[in-house]
């Protein structure tokens, strides 16, 4: 062996030494998830010296530099599969879809094209079908999985855009509901849309789509000119979880030859459910959607989901062409999934989402999800019993809204509800953050973790009351 190659590799007992370290770690990570805090914030200067001192030129010692891992970088975040991590969208973890993450990466597995990775392809196609049946899109209907929701939606957008402005972007205009991720609006961005491309329509009382707001504007839009092309509906706000009205948004569309576009990825994994279907009416009848498995599927680290109702959609805009590419396209019938995104190189991302399926059986999924609903439920009764405490919005998917309410509204209960929200964060109990609900700043638990028992959200009601207590009788 080459002393070159001899410095990059480990023998195989140092291997199996290091690997046996590793798994041991996590499977104590996911023992102890709940007696670590949830979230610490620290002063940056606390931690520059020992991570950014110099990369040494010689070879350091692997068990003290996991140990320096565990304790300077694991030990200083927020931990998103922690059951009292209710802040933003959780990410309930699960161990076999990390042994999966280690699967690929050992195999260094590509998922790009099918003349190098036919069972990644087929692996892929096969999670992305049944995700597409769940949500009830046809046949001829096809996707791919991305880092997250982000790139999601801005796959399914640049797909939209195609499709119905055929490279005219002047004049194009698309809706929303001002509840919708920004996400979306920086889609728009990058896909070469000004901000006024996208409208932002006031929401309702319920934080949905009002679709008579919709039509008015769209007309008027039309009358002056503006070429509307595609609507996004959210399936699931991160506000609130409210559910845009997705039937009659869609006979609008259909009408209108507008591209519906769903944003579900918080929300749309509820479909797995009978609560969540009958939540998420017409979610069969959009032309894309998008749904985040690192959500409420409980995987890892970067996965989100496109689903776009004519796959040619995809292909139109994505597909990847070059004549170092020539040995490639001779394979008859070939998919090749880089033609449906916007990544070349691109791993097996779905492998961790296929174990997880099959290891752990879809009613597994089904019950957890069922889980994160009854939960907001469970918080939302909580809230309503207790003094000081106003719910704002009603468990919706697995959101629901409230405030402290020392005294009703004002400038008082506002400085109080950010306090409480910063009071927590440096306590390291619970994770709960803010929102901004009708102009006025509210907190919000996001339930979707299936480790999350009452007594984790009694507790953590009870402790956000108390921070509220202590700043106005500090005040
Ligand atoms: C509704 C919605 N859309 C889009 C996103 C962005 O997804 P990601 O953070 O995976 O890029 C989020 C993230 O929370 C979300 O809740």
């Amino acid at each position: 062996m080459s002393e070159s190659l001899e410095q990059l590799q480990l023998s195989p007992q140092a291997m199996r030494d290091f690997g046996n370290q590793v798994v041991e770690l996590l499977v104590q990570r996911f023992v102890d998830i709940d007696s670590s805090l949830v979230t610490q914030i620290r002063d940056p200067a606390e931690l520059t010296d020992s991570l950014q001192s110099p990369f040494p030129d010689e070879p350091q010692d692997l068990e003290q530099l996991l140990a320096e891992v565990s304790d300077t970088v694991f030990g200083q975040f927020g931990q998103t599969m922690h059951p009292r991590f209710f802040a933003f969208v959780p990410s309930p973890n699960n161990f076999v879809s990390v042994m999966a993450e280690a699967l690929v990466a050992g195999f260094n597995a590509f998922a790009g094209n099918w003349l190098e990775a036919s069972g990644p392809t087929q692996m892929e196609l096969a999670t992305l079908q049944w995700l597409r049946r769940q949500c009830g899109l046809p046949q001829q209907a096809g996707g791919i999985f991305t880092s997250g929701g982000s790139v999601a939606n801005l796959t399914a957008l640049a797909a939209a855009r195609d499709a119905q402005l055929a490279g005219e972007l002047q004049n194009a205009v698309a809706y929303c509901s001002d509840q919708t991720h920004r996400a979306v609006d920086r889609a728009f961005h990058l896909l070469g849309f000004k901000p006024r491309q996208l409208v932002r329509i006031p929401s309702d009382a319920h934080q949905r789509l009002p679709i008579e707001a919709l039509q008015s504007r769209f007309a008027a839009d039309v009358e002056r000119g503006l070429r509307p092309f595609c609507v996004i509906a959210n399936a699931g706000t991160t506000n609130t979880g409210a559910v845009d009205p997705l039937p009659e948004l869609a006979d609008f569309c259909r009408k209108n030859k507008t591209w519906l576009h769903a944003d579900g990825a918080y929300g749309a994994a509820a479909v797995l459910t009978q609560e969540g279907r009958d939540l998420l009416p017409g979610l069969s009848e959009v032309d894309s959607l998008v749904i985040d498995p690192h959500k409420w599927l409980f995987q890892p680290y970067e996965l989100g989901c496109v689903l776009v109702r004519d796959r040619r959609d995809l292909y139109r805009t994505f597909k990847m062409t070059g004549e170092y590419l020539q040995d490639v396209e001779t394979i008859p019938d070939a998919i090749n999934l880089y033609d449906f995104g916007p990544q070349m190189t691109r791993s097996a991302k779905a492998l961790k989402l296929w174990l997880s399926l099959r290891a752990f059986g879809v009613s597994a999924f089904r019950s957890a999800i069922q889980r994160g609903m009854d939960a907001a439920r469970y918080a939302e009764g909580e809230v309503r019993s207790m003094d000081r405490m106003e719910l704002v919005t009603s468990a919706q998917l697995a959101v629901v809204t409230f405030r402290y309410a020392p005294c009703g509204d004002g400038q008082l209960a506002e400085e109080a509800n950010r306090a409480v929200v910063h009071r927590g964060l440096t306590d390291g109990f619970a994770t709960v953050t803010s929102t901004v609900l009708g102009g006025n700043s509210v907190l919000r638990l996001c339930t979707i973790n299936p480790r999350t028992t009452n007594d984790d959200v009694r507790s953590t009601l009870e402790r956000l009351r108390a921070f509220g207590d202590e700043f106005v009788a500090n005040k």
